[in-house]
């Protein structure tokens, strides 16, 4: 069974055709990242319009090159929730139109939840990419670490899951993002503050982790606030924030010791919560989805402290795509959705 995805949640326009939930056909990609560095952040109105002059384009890149055309295709699975109001509707409109012109059945995907199944694509004929051997075996954790969420699912099978916790303020790449922009990083600010805290001493700033009544919630917000009060002790100054001047007085050594501090705990504050479910659930591995599952630091951390083994998707398919899309429709067994009906749910 071919499904064609199509992903348009954010900032990235992508479509995939991926086979049994597993073999990635093909996986088109087109991001409007550059046109919203300058902002700082993805600008909802700008991200919208790039899907509209975009989307056509790489729907056709994705079926080319999986040297199939409409009639090789089975199904249609869009990201209808959650998201950017605007962008979520260019996808779906499109995925709509498509399914009644070229009859097929389409499904609605929740784009946080099709973030897991990036770890079950064991298979593909294109170049560059590094796969597990098989899918995860179940039961399994899933940590789900992006821009806008941060959610830990207990799978017992593939499509039978249950949402342990979820993050009560900042989702955890939003607090990479934040704290880029307090040191003055270039965004996005995961890959940044990655790349700072290696020339860094993760001992040198102590920084609070959030307590909370269940152990799988997370909260990053007072983290974020803790690196602006020590970034503004180290610079003897107060800064209102958002502010261009805090970063210009720190030196690289202290923007370094400060990204390294603030990886360290947001690292272990994602690790504690694992650590406590894997107790308590006894999966057979862990695995990490979405953009901070990048994190080189996240993944050696946790692996240490795990006995069972971590999985990680290829770089290329944590960040957002639709070759997780088009695998969740294939195992969450969802029934089609009316091609006439299905709306956008821009919350989770
Ligand atoms: O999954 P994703 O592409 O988009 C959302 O659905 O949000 O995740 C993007 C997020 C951004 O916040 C980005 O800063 C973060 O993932 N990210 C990282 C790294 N690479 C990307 N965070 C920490 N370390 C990284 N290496
Ligand atoms: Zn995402």
């Amino acid at each position: 069974m071919k499904i064609l995805g199509i992903e348009t949640s954010c900032d990235e326009t992508a479509a995939a055709v991926v086979e049994d939930g597993h073999r990635m056909l093909s996986n088109a990609i087109s991001s409007s990242v550059d046109l919203h560095a300058s902002y700082g952040g993805v600008v909802p109105e700008i991200a919208a319009r790039s899907h509209v002059e975009v989307i056509i384009p790489v729907i056709k890149q994705a079926l080319a090159d999986a040297g199939t055309d409409w009639s090789g295709i089975d199904a249609i699975a869009v990201t209808n929730r959650p998201g950017l109001i605007g962008s979520l509707l260019i996808g779906v409109l499109t995925a709509r139109t498509l399914a009644l012109t070229k009859n097929k059945p389409l499904y609605g995907i929740n784009h946080v939840l099709a973030h897991t199944y990036a770890n079950f694509i064991d298979n593909t004929p294109l170049p560059g990419y590094r796969l597990a051997k098989e899918p995860p075996p179940s039961p399994f954790l899933s940590l789900i670490v992006s821009g806008g969420h941060t959610q830990l699912m207990f799978y017992k099978s593939q499509a039978d899951y249950t949402l342990l916790g979820q993050t009560r303020d900042d989702a955890a790449g939003e607090a990479f993002d934040k704290v880029a922009k307090i040191l003055g990083l270039p965004y996005p600010g995961g890959p940044s503050v990655d790349k700072a805290a290696a020339k860094g001493d993760s001992a040198s700033v102590k920084l609070p982790k959030a307590k909370l009544d269940n152990p799988y919630d997370f909260s990053f917000s007072g983290l974020k606030t803790a690196v602006l009060r020590a970034a503004q002790q180290l610079a003897g100054k107060d800064f209102t924030f958002p502010s261009h001047d805090l970063p210009k007085v720190l030196t690289s050594g202290q923007k370094a010791d400060l990204a390294a501090s603030f990886q360290r705990t947001a690292v272990e504050t994602l690790t504690d919560a694992v650590m406590a479910a894997a107790k308590e659930y006894r999966p057979k591995t862990v695995v990490l989805a979405g953009g901070v599952a990048a994190n080189q630091t996240l993944r050696g951390d946790m692996q240490k402290r795990l006995d069972v083994p971590l999985l990680y998707p290829d770089i290329k398919l944590c960040t957002d795509n639709a070759a997780m899309i088009a695998a969740a429709a294939y195992y969450q067994h969802q029934p089609a959705a009316d091609p006439y009906k299905l709306a956008v749910i821009p919350s989770f």
